[in-house]
């Protein structure tokens, strides 16, 4: 049974006549477990009704972009940050070319330019018009911004010419995005994440921590089951569901992870250290409220235990990934880090820039040389680092 359980698909429906076969894909989609919102060119709603994708989806379909009670229930952007794919199926001839020129004269290609999701289009048109350069053209630029091309199939066409051209069946279309979340690269791993802050108590009500809101970990671990892997989370206290399918270890100082971590070794393949532990504790913690009395107060600070080095120093290590959160000289800095902490690949982004963000931009730095991802959406930088991941787990 193909799965998209909790996966938010944007289907953009585009003026063709294979527009009618949505009904039947929405239907598919939701079986499969995702939610669906719809958003509709004029010209889309010629041939299917917006009333029929509503009632199949349960949620209001979007067609315009100044529709002030549409943007008051849900805002093109806001649809734009909720989606995690977008779907154009069917996708037309003039669709395309205006995606491919980075157009945003309408309600869908508005969208599709404000989010960073996963994007995928089923092209549907004539033989003759798929053959033409200029949709070729478009087809590469669109390949190169990372777009997914599902089909065109072959066969006769509406207009009673035969070739390619005609939009996948809908099953085939619900395969396809259900292999494009599970893409397996990971399948039987054990992969080991630490994500969120440390906190380090000095009494029963006071504590050091760090900034860090889970995200980027969580990603990793969504985005790393849906790569087939076996996740364990280990993670400091954040206000985040748990993905699906991963299991979560909940712990609060470093040392408590140091733990954690260490327990979750024999078995890992990978280790993904991306919490912000706290770099030092107090030297000692009071078990009563400290009183204030005096002026001033001083802290008796201790090193806590360096979780990532700790890792790379096993003898049977698993393949050690680290960040580095860094507010000046980022990819210097974060090349001192692999080095000094011996790891095998580190992502190294800018501190003020990422914090509590949904998307983020890093650069890949490893012993063969830096690659920079482009500033994502945190799930699609995700899926790119697991991809560099998987290849050096080969
Ligand atoms: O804090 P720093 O910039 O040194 O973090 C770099 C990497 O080391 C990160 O992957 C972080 O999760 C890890 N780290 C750790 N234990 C520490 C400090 C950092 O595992 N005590």
């Amino acid at each position: 049974m193909l799965s998209l359980t909790n996966k938010r698909i944007l289907l953009g429906i585009t003026g063709g006549i294979a527009a009618y076969k949505c009904a039947e894909l929405s239907r598919l989609f939701i079986k499969a477990g995702a939610e669906v919102r719809v958003v509709m060119t004029r010209a889309a709603t010629e041939f299917v009704t917006p009333l029929t994708m509503q009632a199949l989806t349960g949620n209001r379909v979007h067609l315009d972009l100044l529709d002030t009670e549409a943007e008051a229930a849900m805002g093109h952007i806001e649809l734009a940050r909720w989606a995690d794919m977008i779907l154009i199926a069917p996708a037309t001839a003039d669709f395309i070319a205006r995606l491919a020129n980075g157009e945003a004269d309408d309600i869908l290609s508005t969208v599709v330019l404000a989010s960073s999701c996963h994007m995928a289009i089923a092209p549907a048109m004539n033989q003759a018009m798929w053959g033409d350069d200029s949709t070729q053209d478009n087809l590469q630029t669109l390949k190169n911004r990372h777009y997914q091309i599902y089909g065109p199939a072959e066969g006769e066409q509406a207009c009673g010419d035969i070739g390619p051209g005609r939009m996948l069946e809908p099953e085939i279309l619900l395969r396809l995005s259900a292999d494009m979340f599970e893409s397996g690269a990971l399948a039987g791993k054990h992969c080991v994440i630490t994500g969120g802050p440390t906190r380090e108590a000095l009494d029963p009500v006071r504590f050091i921590s760090n900034h860090s809101s889970g995200k980027m970990a969580y990603a990793l671990a969504a985005e790393a089951a849906a790569a087939g892997a076996r996740v364990t989370l280990i993670s400091g206290p954040v206000n985040l569901p748990t993905p699906d399918r991963v299991t979560r270890v909940d712990v609060i100082s470093a040392r408590d992870m140091l733990k954690a971590t260490m327990d979750n070794m024999d078995s890992a393949d990978v280790f993904i250290g991306v919490a912000a532990v706290a770099d030092y504790r107090p030297e000692s913690e009071q078990q009563q409220k400290i009183k204030k009395s005096d002026q001033e107060m001083t802290l008796a600070l201790v090193k806590n235990p360096d979780i990532i080095s700790e890792v790379a120093a096993l003898e049977n290590r698993p393949l050690v990934v680290g960040f580095a959160a860094e507010t000046n000289d980022i990819v210097e800095n974060g090349r001192g880090k692999l080095e000094k902490k011996k790891l095998d690949l580190l992502f190294a982004n800018n501190a003020t820039e990422t914090f509590n963000s949904d998307s983020i931009s890093v650069t890949a730095i490893s012993t063969d040389g830096d690659t920079e991802l482009p500033t994502a959406n945190k799930n699609v930088v995700a899926r790119e680092m697991l991809q560099l991941i998987s290849e050096r787990l080969k």
